[in-house]
């Protein structure tokens, strides 16, 4: 495989901030690509033979923002119990529903885009039911939980101009864990 020569921007670049706007059908060849370019990195990224060529950190997801295109865009690769990898491609998705209970992450949420360890949790949704659109623009909706909840939030939150750093408080970065699930 080759690494997709994709550029992810840091923290401080201030489009970060901006609020990705909804993206109209059909999708160019060339979002296609990035598509297929973003997922086609975070596989490499949780492969040991490509961490190790490339130097890669881990990650696995990405927002279109991310790669500096401020269109409503994430992805999300899962790697299974068995080493394949599953695909999760959300265009214009939205939250319908989410679970009473909230988890968080014990070790800590991570960002490809932020490039320092930051100490600290951050609650999210168990479970929630999003509605999306895919690469046809046919709508579809997928309810996910744990993990993969947590990480369609996260990335939810780079199409709001959010990171996962703005949510928790730097004098108490533990604050009200009691009263959530670690998972
Ligand atoms: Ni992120």
């Amino acid at each position: 495989m080759l690494l997709p020569d994709i550029k992810i921007l840091d923290e401080k670049d201030k489009l970060l901030r901006k609020v990705s706007a909804n993206i109209e059908f059909p999708l160019s060849e060339e979002t296609k690509k990035n598509i297929q370019d973003m997922i086609t990195y975070l596989k490499m990224s949780q492969m040991d033979e490509y961490i190790e060529k490339y130097n890669l950190r881990a990650g696995m997801g990405l927002a279109y923002i991310q790669i500096g295109i401020p269109k409503r865009i994430f992805v999300i690769v899962e790697e299974l119990e068995d080493k394949t990898f599953k695909d999760y491609i959300l265009i214009n998705p939205k939250i319908i529903s989410h679970s009473e209970e909230m988890i968080y992450v014990g070790e800590g949420e991570g960002c490809l885009s932020v490039n320092r360890e930051v100490e600290g949790i951050v609650p999210r949704y168990a479970r929630i039911t999003v509605e999306s659109q895919d690469l046809d623009g046919n709508t579809f909706r997928i309810r996910v939980r744990e993990d993969i909840s947590i990480a369609f939030q996260h990335e939810l939150d780079h199409l709001n101009g959010i990171l996962f750093v703005d949510k928790i408080d730097s004098k108490n970065p533990y604050k009200n864990a009691n009263k959530y699930r670690e998972i």
